[in-house]
């Protein structure tokens, strides 16, 4: 019989929901900040099988998380496509930007599989290491929010550099969204393959898009890549996250790539969220990161404010976003044991 998660996933409900969180491995846990100084850097650390596998199964063992996420990061597809990949301590990834039709002709058509395979081999490892009833994420980006990496080089305020490629020459953007889907659509068969029990498609930058543009550059692209695994695995289980997003859009994700479940950030009307799709999909999260931080009452009336607006519904109970590193470990334990009511 297989864990909560999972069962919440196809179709059952629970009083007590099942938990996980965004980054749950990651810099908040002194045990990540060790490994990941022997791995030497951070891709390394993603491409190591044995340490990534290590570091996902870290927060599994301190909390007893219901679903644990292969240690990863959305940025290994275009690398793994030939785009150079490097991290700059105490600033973030950057990548040589793919923006004009030269670079993105230098681009692959094919994963390199030396780097996918490091990815599938951690996750066989998590496999058979992961306690039975705890589930395993496979994950990759959406194609929009990895295209504003890839053409900016990294992070931006506000993804600028693709929202006016997109604008400005909408047939090379197309291109990329397209190579984007099919290198990211067997990526996610290949994680299920080695063991990813449900994969996530994370859409952190879907919130800036106006609603033509998010039809053409989230809602498409996802349901395309959700065809491709539906097609290589019928039964594939898929978790779509396009943060940020207005509820309609949210909706329309969802529904056309037929998801088993749906992550919102926490300016979601919860309440709205459990009307709308009511039994069609779960609805993942969706406690304010911040609330993690601030702890005490805080914290303990935000976690019930989310407990209490899903009760009754299909839910599983998430961070509206990613862990921050400042998070003190004693504020997780704080909302896990108060949503598990220990
Ligand atoms: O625990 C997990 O959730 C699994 C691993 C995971 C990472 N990144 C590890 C990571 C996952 C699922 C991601 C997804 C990811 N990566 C997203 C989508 C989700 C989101 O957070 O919006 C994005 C946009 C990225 C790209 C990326 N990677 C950024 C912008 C950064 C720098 C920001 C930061 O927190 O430092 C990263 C680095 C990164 N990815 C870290 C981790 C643990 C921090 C690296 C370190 O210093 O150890």
């Amino acid at each position: 019989m297989s864990g909560k998660f999972l069962r919440v996933l196809d179709g059952e409900k629970f009083d007590v929901p099942p938990i996980w969180m965004m980054r749950q491995a990651g810099r908040y846990l002194p045990e990540y900040r060790e490994v990941r100084a022997k791995a030497g850097g951070f891709v390394d650390l993603c491409l190591n099988p044995d340490l990534a596998s290590e570091v996902t199964l870290q927060p599994i063992r301190r909390f007893g998380f219901d679903a644990a996420i292969i240690f990863s990061d959305i940025l290994i597809v275009p690398y793994a496509l030939g785009a150079k990949l490097w991290f700059e301590e105490g600033e973030g990834p950057r990548l040589a930007p793919v923006s004009d039709a030269a670079t993105f002709r230098k681009l692959s058509d094919q994963l390199d599989g030396k780097i996918t395979e490091c990815v599938y081999e951690a996750l066989a490892r998590t496999k058979a290491a992961l306690p039975k009833e705890t589930a395993l994420i496979g994950f990759c980006g959406a194609p929009w929010t990895v295209a504003t990496y890839l053409i900016a080089g990294r992070g931006t305020e506000d993804q600028a550099p693709a929202r006016l490629l997109a604008m400005q020459e909408p047939e090379l953007f197309q291109k990329i969204i397209d190579r984007l889907v099919d290198a990211s659509g067997e990526h996610l068969i290949g994680q299920i393959k080695a063991g990813a029990d449900v994969v996530q498609i994370f859409d952190t930058w879907s919130g800036v898009l106006d609603p033509a543009s998010f039809e053409r550059w989230c809602v498409k692209p996802v349901a395309k890549i959700a065809g491709m695994v539906r097609a290589a695995v019928p039964n594939a289980r898929m978790i779509v996250f396009p943060k940020g997003a207005p509820l309609n859009g949210i909706e329309a994700v969802a529904k056309q790539s037929s998801a088993n479940a749906v992550g919102v950030d926490w300016i979601a009307d919860r309440r709205e969220c459990v009307v709308r799709f009511g039994d069609k999909f779960v609805t993942q999260g969706n406690l304010d990161p911040l609330a993690l931080i601030a702890g005490g009452k805080a914290l303990d009336e935000a976690v019930d404010a989310v407990l209490a607006d899903f009760k009754g519904a299909r839910h599983i109970f998430n961070l509206g976003h990613g862990i921050r590193k400042e998070t003190p470990i004693a504020h997780v334990e704080r909302m896990i044991a108060r949503v598990r009511k220990n």
